[in-house]
């Protein structure tokens, strides 16, 4: 198998070039002007095209019991869906409930996802609960290639642990070597608030956000980063939306404490207007954190842009709007939270981010790949276009133009919150490890040749 990708511009997070990039097998061999290619290969016209390296989601639900339901994707539609976008690597939350062991949780997640993922994949351990056992397991996990930990400081009764838990998971990944990604928010606040708002009839979707303020997800991120900041710790912090909970990580990281962020394409694009909409509608738009206060976009992007927030993820998690967010008709406690973006994340963050002069071109492939690749110990495997990479290249095409529509999309949920928005640009071609998956908009790849990708920790 070799590929020839002819005439693009080559652009990753620290370099923009004309050149060809050379192909052998999986790998990216050679990189420079006029490469010649043997009759057998396969060769790409990206003349006026960028030629990027494969983007890399870090926040995913492909497969996820949530809420008394499940995530509607499959690896195999999930997949798929990231390719036609763009994302030729994603990182999965393993999250057992806590009535699992940690090692049944990756023992299921591996079940789900071997043999069935289009593009290649990596998990986050998520810590549900922690005890000698746990422990015992999670280490293993470890050695097995895991390197990032996942815990909620949310979801009281279903995912979330408690301090004690939190500080000895925290003492654990810093002995290992693991990074620790967290959901921040203070599930006391939500759990008393929830309660109080339905109490007082409040029940539609609108009221979501009232349950969980800017101050309920800032709490969160001040407490994981106390912790954080005593144990020592390395920390992600997750789907980051506001500018409270912004402040407090910027704070905690002046001081030392070793943390780095995500935001999510829903919260630079949606605003709770959103989740406001009548007929229930306002379902489609209810995540955890809230989509939040318009005002907080400007300062999302800006941290982007200047490098204090370190990547943008989707937090993909589908669930259908007609038969699954109406769990929650009578109960916004009760409509299974996610907004599914997988398929969409790149072209969005392109057209509303670069397009838009809100992002340059190399902090928008650091953003939606480099980073994520150096972050969870990826780099330069993936995440770059450098010869010895994973040939792994996102041909991307600026002059086309299109709009988002459910009824075309790869994502198996029957829905889109950017239903009609218009992308200025498209992945052309997008290859993985050196062969062809996407071409003009068609899936073509070979479904299930996904790999698992084992990561290796740095312990102390
Ligand atoms: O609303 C969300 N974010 N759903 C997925 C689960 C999580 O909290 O990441
Ligand atoms: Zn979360
Ligand atoms: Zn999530």
């Amino acid at each position: 198998m070799s590929l020839l990708i002819k005439n693009g511009r080559v652009v990753t997070a620290d370099s923009d070039f004309h050149a060809d990039v050379w192909c052998e097998g999986e790998t990216i061999t050679a990189i420079g002007p006029n490469l010649p290619a043997p009759p057998d290969a396969t060769v790409i016209d990206a003349a006026g095209k960028l030629v990027f390296p494969g983007f890399i989601d870090p926040h995913t639900h492909i497969y996820l019991p949530f809420m008394g339901t499940h995530s509607k994707d499959s690896y195999e539609t999930g997949s798929r869906a990231a390719l036609m976008g763009g994302t030729t690597t994603i990182f999965d939350m393993c999250c057992p409930s806590r009535a699992q062991s940690a090692w049944e949780g990756w023992e299921t997640w591996r079940a789900q996802s071997e043999g069935r993922s289009a593009c290649d994949y990596s998990f986050h351990m998520g810590v549900t609960r922690f005890d000698a056992a746990a422990e015992e397991q999670l280490s293993e996990i470890v050695r097995l290639g895991v390197q990032s930990f996942k815990v909620f400081l949310a979801y009281k009764g279903a995912f979330g642990i408690d301090d004690t838990e939190l500080y000895h998971t925290l003492k654990l990944a810093r002995r290992l070597g693991v990074t620790v990604c967290a959901h921040c928010e203070n599930e006391t606040l939500v759990a008393e608030r929830q309660r109080e708002l339905l109490a007082a009839g409040k029940t539609g979707p609108e009221w979501h956000h009232e349950s969980r303020p800017p101050r309920v997800e800032a709490e969160g991120v001040h407490h994981l980063l106390s912790f954080a900041e005593l144990t020592g710790a390395s920390t992600y912090i997750v789907h980051l939306s506001c500018r409270e909970a912004l402040a407090e990580a910027l704070a905690a990281r002046a001081r030392g404490v070793r943390v780095d962020i995500e935001t999510l394409i829903q919260y630079l694009l949606l605003d709770k207007t959103d989740a406001e909409r009548p007929d229930f509608e306002g379902a489609k738009y209810v995540m955890s954190p809230p989509l939040r206060d318009r005002a907080n976009q400007d300062a999302l992007w800006h941290a982007l842009q200047s490098g204090l927030i370190q990547t943008v993820a989707t937090d993909h998690a589908p669930f259908d709007f007609a038969a699954q967010k109406p769990m929650g008709r009578d109960d916004f406690t009760r409509i299974p939270n996610g907004i599914p973006a997988l398929e969409d994340r790149v072209n969005l963050l392109w057209t509303r981010g670069v397009r838009a002069g809100r992002l340059d071109l190399h902090r928008f492939v650091d953003v939606a790949s480099t980073r994520a690749a150096k972050i969870f110990g990826l780099f330069p495997r993936k995440g770059t276009v450098a010869p010895g990479s994973d040939a792994d290249l996102v041909v991307f095409d600026p002059a086309w133009r299109g709009e988002i529509h459910a009824a075309r999309q790869a994502m198996n949920v029957d829905y889109s919150a950017f239903e009609g928005w218009k992308l200025e640009g498209r992945p052309h071609v997008v290859t993985v490890r050196g062969e062809v998956m996407v071409r003009d908009g068609e899936f073509v790849g070979p479904p299930g040749r996904g790999k698992f990708l084992p990561r290796e920790a740095a312990p102390l």
